[in-house]
């Protein structure tokens, strides 16, 4: 005798198991009616896309959140919601944020290599399409995106949810354990590291970047304070999510890049693990030939590292003396093949020294300035010492000395 299984109810209960295995709610029942019950609101609101579990993903999707999806991030983490505008306030979604926020997460387990990603829940917030396309505009060089597949890329984004901060907010506190990787849109925030008891500010997302990516990688406690100083808007990326699609995209790069990074001069006074560390934050950029990588006299936000191909670096001369002469463009040197440039600007606080071009096609392995400075520490004297070596470069070209250092020159 065959048992008829009612279309659907496999992928209901798996929905609801998912669920519960990652929020880890104290009451299954309350959670349940919960559950449920918000899975038939999302089905009333919005009978086009009525059902809102999908066989496929096997997770609840909150497709049919009419009312939620256009302010989703702000809805789903309880500290996040002032601005919200939705008329089921009083209604709290069973989405991941509020639950998993600040559990211990010492026992979670993934192995890149093992995760089935097709067998995984997907997080989705749904967006408007002004939304959608601020959100594509904030991650356009997020790093961390730039090596995933078009796939992984749009899941990514299906997962991210808005929020809004206030001056003074903590959006993260040294020592939590970690909830969500974050996307600047707008606003500045400080970065604040407390060593021996004093904390010391070292340094701030200027309307752009991410952080939050440490503790969500490493399984370890947020490395830093982040604090708003102005009004701001953040797009979230919920933990599980983070690492189903970065963890395994980190699994490939180190791979990938592993025997490349083995063999890059500056880096071989780090060890073995601070090497990985960076793969695990790089991001690769393709240029074509003529393209201009950095331009003099920009801030600088990143360092890069030629992966292929032959960058050009060019420099206008101030000691010319018309408006014409001073637009020409010299060419000091080129770097191939695991050299480095744009590390000066970093090093030195100061806007960019000359500007980079490409020679051809060139692939550039490109780490953010934050990265920078908590990962190439051991680095530093090298390239401090290799100013010396510029300057000389320059005198030799322009005929007058230069001082690289001194921000009045
Ligand atoms: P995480 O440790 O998850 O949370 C705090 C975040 O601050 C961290 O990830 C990084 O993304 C970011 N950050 C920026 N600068 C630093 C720094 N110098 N040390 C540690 N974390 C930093
Ligand atoms: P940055 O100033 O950040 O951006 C331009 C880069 O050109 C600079 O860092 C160096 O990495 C690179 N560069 C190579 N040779 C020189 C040089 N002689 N003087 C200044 N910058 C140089």
């Amino acid at each position: 005798m065959s048992i008829e299984i009612p279309a659907g109810l496999t992928e209901l209960l798996q929905g609801y198991t998912v669920e519960v295995l990652r929020q880890r709610p104290p009451d299954l029942l309350d959670f349940a009616v919960h559950y449920f019950t918000r899975l038939q609101d999302s089905r009333q609101q919005d009978g086009a896309r009525a059902c809102s579990f999908r066989p496929h993903t096997r997770g609840v999707n909150f497709d049919g959140e009419t009312g939620h999806s256009e302010s989703n991030g702000e809805q789903h983490d309880g500290e996040h919601d002032e601005d919200d505008e939705d008329d089921d306030s009083d209604f709290e979604p069973p989405v991941i944020n509020r639950y998993n926020r600040r559990v211990s997460v010492c026992a979670e387990a993934f192995n890149p290599d093992e995760e089935d990603e097709d067998t995984e829940p997907r997080v989705v917030h749904p967006k408007t399409d002004e939304q959608r396309c601020r959100l594509q505009e904030a991650c356009k060089d997020i790093l961390l995106f730039k090596t995933l597949d078009q796939e992984q890329l749009s899941q990514v984004l299906d997962a991210m949810f808005e929020l809004r901060v206030k001056p003074q907010e903590h959006v993260i506190d040294q020592g939590d354990d970690g909830d969500n990787f974050y996307v600047v849109e707008r606003g500045l925030y400080d970065i604040f590291v407390e060593r021996d008891g004093q904390s010391r500010c070292v340094g701030r997302y200027d309307n752009h970047g991410s952080f939050g990516e440490l503790a969500l990688m490493y399984n370890t406690p947020r490395a830093a304070t982040i604090v708003a100083t102005t009004d701001g808007a953040l797009w979230g990326l919920d933990r599980v999510t983070f690492r189903r699609i970065i963890l395994k995209n980190n699994a490939r790069k180190r791979k990938m890049f592993e025997n490349f990074v083995e063999s890059v001069p500056i880096l071989k006074s780090l060890e073995l693990s601070e090497r990985m560390k960076i793969v695990d934050v790089l991001g690769e950029k393709i240029y074509k030939d003529g393209d201009r990588i950095i331009v003099q006299g920009d801030l600088a936000d990143c360092f890069f590292i030629v992966e292929s191909g032959e960058v050009k670096i060019m420099m206008k001369s101030k000691q010319t003396k018309t408006a014409q002469e001073s637009n020409q463009e010299v060419e000091i040197t080129r770097c191939t093949r695991g050299q480095y440039f744009g590390e000066l600007a970093l090093v030195t606080n100061k806007p960019r020294a000359a500007s980079a071009y490409a020679v051809g096609d060139v692939k550039c392995l490109v780490m953010d300035v934050q990265a920078f400075e908590r990962l190439l520490g051991p680095c530093m004297d090298i390239m401090k010492r290799n100013i010396t070596h510029y300057e000389e470069q320059l005198t030799a070209l322009f005929g007058s000395s230069m001082d690289l250092r001194d921000p009045g020159k």
